[in-house]
C-alpha cells in the first residue's frame, strides 16, 4: 500500500513536473527573446498561440500595436500586415484602419484616414475622393465626407446625371442631377384653393396630401401655411431663371434660382411656403415649420449655412417632401438630402 502511494506521488510530481515544462516553453522563448516580464503576459493573453513565432526576435512595435487600446486579437495578422507597409505612421491610426472593416490596405496609413473610417457617413467608394479633398482644403474629416458625399467637390453643374426617377420620393434635383425636359410627375393633383396664397398649384398625391395635414396641424397651433408655388414645369423654370439671370447676372441668379432641369420645383414635390423672401425667417410660421415639418414628412430643403452642400442660399420658406421615415433622419442628424441622398438611397442602390 504504501509503495503504491509512493508510486503514484512520482507520478503525479513527473507530470506535474512535465506540465510546467510544456507550459512554461513559449515563456522562456520569449524571455529569450528578450521581452520582458510585463511583455511576456501581454503577448500570451492578446495574441493566438500559432502566432507566438512573429514575437520570437525583439520587437517593439508588436509591443506597441498589442497595447493599442483598440486592438483586437482576430486581427493581428493584418496589423502586422498593414504595418510593413506604413512603418512610420502612427501604430493607433495603423489600428483603427484595419478594424474598419473596409479594404484599405493600398492605402498609406494617416491619421486622417482613420479618422475618415470611423465617421458615421463615411463611404468606402469615396475614399480617394476624401482623401484628396480634405488635403486639398484642410477640411477635417467630418466636414469632408458631407462635401464629397454631396458630390461639392466638383464645381456646381461641372458633372451632371439625369435624377434616378425610381428613388420616388427620395429623388434628388440638384446642381448634378437633373430632370429632363419633358418629365413631369404622373400623379400631379391640384392643392384645393384655401391651402394655396395665390395661383391654384399642384404636388404629387402623396406629398399634397402631406402638406394638407401639416398646414391642419399649424391651425391648430395658430399657424397658418399656404403654398406660394409647388409644381414647375420645365419652361415655367426656364422662363423664371432667364428672367433672374436678366435682373442680376448669371452668377447671382444661380445662387437662388436652379437653372431649367435643375428645379426640384419640376419633382412635384416641394412647396415654397407663405413669402417667397428672407422676411419670412424668424416669423411664427417659419419657426413652426422648423420646429415641426419633419414630422409630415418635409425638410428645410437649403438650410442656413449649407450653401457649400446644397449650392443655395438659404430660402426659409422651401419645404421638400421627403417621406416621415427620411425627413426624421434628416432632422435629428442635422443633414441636408444631398448626404442623406449619398448614404442612405445611393450606398443602397449600389
Ligand atoms: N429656388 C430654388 C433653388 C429653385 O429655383 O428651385
Ligand atoms: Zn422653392
Amino acid at each position: 500500500m504504501k509503495k503504491k502511494i509512493v508510486i503514484l506521488t512520482i507520478i503525479l510530481i513527473v507530470l506535474i513536473g512535465v506540465y510546467f515544462l510544456v507550459s512554461n516553453t513559449d515563456e522562456i522563448k520569449l524571455k529569450n527573446a528578450g521581452y520582458n516580464k510585463k511583455e511576456i503576459k501581454l503577448i500570451l493573453s492578446s495574441v493566438e498561440e500559432k502566432d507566438y513565432e512573429l514575437f520570437l526576435n525583439y520587437d517593439k512595435s508588436l509591443i506597441d500595436i498589442i497595447s493599442s487600446k483598440n486592438y483586437k486579437e482576430k486581427n493581428f495578422k493584418k496589423y502586422i500586415e498593414y504595418y510593413q507597409k506604413n512603418k512610420k505612421s502612427n501604430i493607433d491610426d495603423i489600428i483603427t484602419i484595419v478594424n474598419s472593416k473596409y479594404d484599405l490596405k493600398d492605402y498609406p496609413a494617416s491619421s486622417l484616414l482613420a479618422s475618415l473610417t470611423i465617421e458615421k457617413y463615411y463611404i468606402y467608394e469615396n475614399t480617394a475622393r476624401y482623401l484628396d479633398y480634405a488635403n486639398e482644403n484642410k477640411k477635417s474629416a467630418k466636414e469632408t465626407i458631407k462635401i464629397v458625399n454631396a458630390n461639392a467637390d466638383k464645381p456646381f453643374y461641372s458633372e451632371t446625371h439625369e435624377s434616378n426617377l425610381n428613388d420616388d420620393n427620395l429623388i434628388l434635383v440638384n446642381k448634378y442631377y437633373h430632370l429632363n425636359e419633358d418629365y413631369e410627375p404622373n400623379d400631379l393633383t391640384v392643392l384645393p384653393s384655401n391651402y394655396n396664397k395665390g395661383l391654384n398649384s399642384s404636388m404629387r398625391k402623396e406629398a399634397k396630401e402631406a402638406f394638407i395635414e401639416m398646414a391642419n396641424a399649424a391651425l391648430l397651433d395658430n399657424i397658418t401655411i399656404k403654398n406660394a408655388s409647388a409644381y414647375r414645369n420645365y419652361t415655367y423654370q426656364k422662363d423664371l431663371y432667364d428672367k433672374y439671370v436678366k435682373k442680376d447676372g448669371k452668377e447671382k441668379a444661380d445662387i437662388y434660382s436652379a437653372r431649367p432641369g435643375y428645379s426640384e420645383h419640376q419633382t412635384g414635390l416641394c412647396t415654397d411656403i407663405n413669402t417667397v423672401d428672407s422676411s419670412f425667417d424668424n416669423t411664427k410660421e417659419s419657426n413652426w415649420l422648423k420646429k415641426n415639418a419633419y414630422k409630415y414628412g418635409f425638410i428645410l430643403r437649403f438650410p442656413k449655412d449649407k450653401e457649400n452642400i446644397t449650392g443655395y442660399k438659404y430660402e426659409s420658406w422651401h419645404y421638400r417632401y421627403v417621406g416621415k421615415k427620411a425627413s426624421k433622419i434628416i432632422k435629428e442628424n442635422d443633414l441636408t438630402l444631398e448626404e442623406y441622398y449619398a448614404y442612405y438611397v445611393e450606398k443602397r442602390n449600389r
